[in-house]
């Protein structure tokens, strides 16, 4: 089942007008809240848009891509530093039923809490989980018919790309600045089929064993 839903999964950029319904995109929320994160930390948020002003403005920092401002929703996938925060990150842990000096460790700890590092360690290790989220949206959303794209390409902290623009979708999303939008997913109904051109590098160029 999951072979099957990796290996037909594909960027879909065309949708047609039909609404994406609730308890659908529910499930695919749903699939982002469950996915696995780093002590289960979960350091992201996922903004639903539907407003056709916000997408515009969306598409318009992605260059203009249209899928963005086609789709029908876009999840916004924040990747949220402030997680890392030792009273945050410690619920977390308390909830994992940790005793209190293991929690303190672990808090305290370099090697458990990137934030210790510093907060591009704390932002590299949250949009690694926030990875995983945007992974299982994207095929629970294909498993269920609605076709997705994931946008990367936008202006942001990571493309450094028109800081303006940055800032202003910043302030629309309600984002603070250790809070970075990461992937805009955008999901919709495919409008017309297109075929799919699956293009992968060969197993021996990225599998290999026991060293490269
Ligand atoms: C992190 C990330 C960022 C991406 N950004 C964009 C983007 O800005 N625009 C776009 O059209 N596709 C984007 N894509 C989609 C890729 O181009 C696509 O996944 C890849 O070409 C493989 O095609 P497939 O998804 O159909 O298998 C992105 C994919 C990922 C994982």
């Amino acid at each position: 089942m999951v072979m099957n839903a990796v290996t037909t999964r594909k960027s879909v950029r065309n949708y047609s007008d039909r609404p994406i319904e609730d308890s659908v995109l529910n499930k695919i929320l749903e699939a982002g809240r469950f996915a696995p994160s780093w002590v289960n930390v979960q350091p992201w948020k996922f903004i639903v848009v539907k407003s056709q002003a916000t997408k515009d403005l969306l598409s318009e920092s992605a260059g203009g891509q249209k899928q963005v401002k086609n789709a029908q929703v876009v999840i916004c996938c924040v990747a949220d530093i402030q997680d890392w925060d030792k009273s945050r990150f410690g619920k977390v842990l308390e909830q994992r039923g940790l005793d209190n000096d293991t929690k303190n460790f672990m808090l305290e700890s370099k090697l458990y809490n990137p934030a210790n590092l510093g907060e591009f360690e704390a932002l590299m290790r949250s949009v690694e989980q926030l990875t995983y989220a945007v992974a299982y949206m994207t095929l629970e959303a294909h498993e269920l018919g609605v076709g997705a794209c994931i946008v990367g390409a936008f202006a942001n902290e990571l493309t450094k790309k028109d800081d303006e623009l940055a800032k202003k979708v910043k302030s629309v999303l309600g984002l603070n600045d250790k809070q970075v939008l990461v992937d805009l997913l955008t999901l919709g109904y495919e409008a017309e089929s297109v075929e799919i051109k699956k293009f992968r590098k060969p197993v021996e160029d990225v599998v290999f064993y026991e060293s490269l």
